[in-house]
């Protein structure tokens, strides 16, 4: 029996803006069916990884495997269309589009019988059933996240790209998106979760990366970083809450 392939692999991946180099050669592996956290300082180059995962920004070198396809460099409706899912830093949603029409966007194209549907998605995320006629513009912080990735689901991903889904959400809030993503997690579909706090990435990872300055220091199981924080801790910024129990 061979494995399944990797739900993604990065490998030796160069990118930046303008010629310059952000990314040093980024080297890391999701797995089919697991969460991998990748942690950092600010403008250790998370969002700009999550970029070039996702065909966004173009790489200068290095490879993009999709479920055992290289898709470096491919523009991001061919990633997509291989079944990578965007959560994007800051959600953007659109102020002006109601929550009804994200969805019906987000559903348009996806061919019979997919495994997301607006109903599905509206039993996963009640409230946003709720607000159906509200604007972008009119829904709080953690409902807007709640379209996000109601929005990235619809769009039938193997594999999900989160860039600080909890940013910026009250502390209930932000705990219950974790538990959301925890429940699909548990159903089976593979995630790369950019969090700030590793306590949080903690919660919801099978594994923990950490990327400083464009290259990836540390990458090990969850159980292992919860054993032992600090070693993690004193790679990220000072402040950084202690997960609980330790
Ligand atoms: N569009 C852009 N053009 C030029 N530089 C950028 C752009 N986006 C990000 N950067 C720079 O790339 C570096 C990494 O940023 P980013 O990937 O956003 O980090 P993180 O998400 O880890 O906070 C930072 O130095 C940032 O200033
Ligand atoms: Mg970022």
């Amino acid at each position: 029996m061979t494995a399944a392939p990797a739900a993604l692999r990065v490998e030796g991946l160069h990118a930046g803006y303008h010629g310059g180099l952000v990314l040093h050669g980024v080297g890391l592996h999701v797995e089919a069916g697991t969460v991998q956290a990748l942690v950092g300082r600010n403008g250790a180059g998370k969002t700009t990884l999550i970029h070039t995962i996702a065909g966004l920004l173009r790489p200068y070198s290095g490879m993009v495997e999709i479920g055992g396809v290289d898709l470096a460099g491919k523009p991001a409706h061919r990633v997509a269309r291989a079944g990578v899912g965007l959560v994007p830093q800051g959600r953007r949603v659109f102020p002006s589009l109601t929550v009804a029409e994200h969805l019906r966007l987000a559903a348009a194209g996806r061919g019979r019988d997919p495994m997301w549907t607006v109903e599905r998605v509206l039993e996963l995320l009640p409230r946003l059933g709720e607000r159906l006629d509200h604007r972008g513009d009119q829904l709080s912080g953690g409902e807007q996240q709640m379209l996000a990735i109601g929005r990235a689901l619809l769009t039938q991903p193997r594999l999900l790209l989160l860039d600080e889904p909890t940013e910026g959400l009250a502390l209930d809030l932000a705990a219950r998106v974790r538990g959301l993503l925890t429940g699909l997690a548990e159903a089976g579909l593979s995630m790369l979760l950019v969090e700030q706090r590793l306590d949080h990435a903690i919660e919801v990872a099978d594994r923990i990366a950490v990327l400083d300055y464009g290259r990836v220091v540390f990458d090990a199981p969850t159980a292992q970083v919860r054993a032992d924080p600090t070693t993690v801790q004193s790679m990220l910024s000072i402040d950084q809450p202690l997960p609980q129990g330790s």
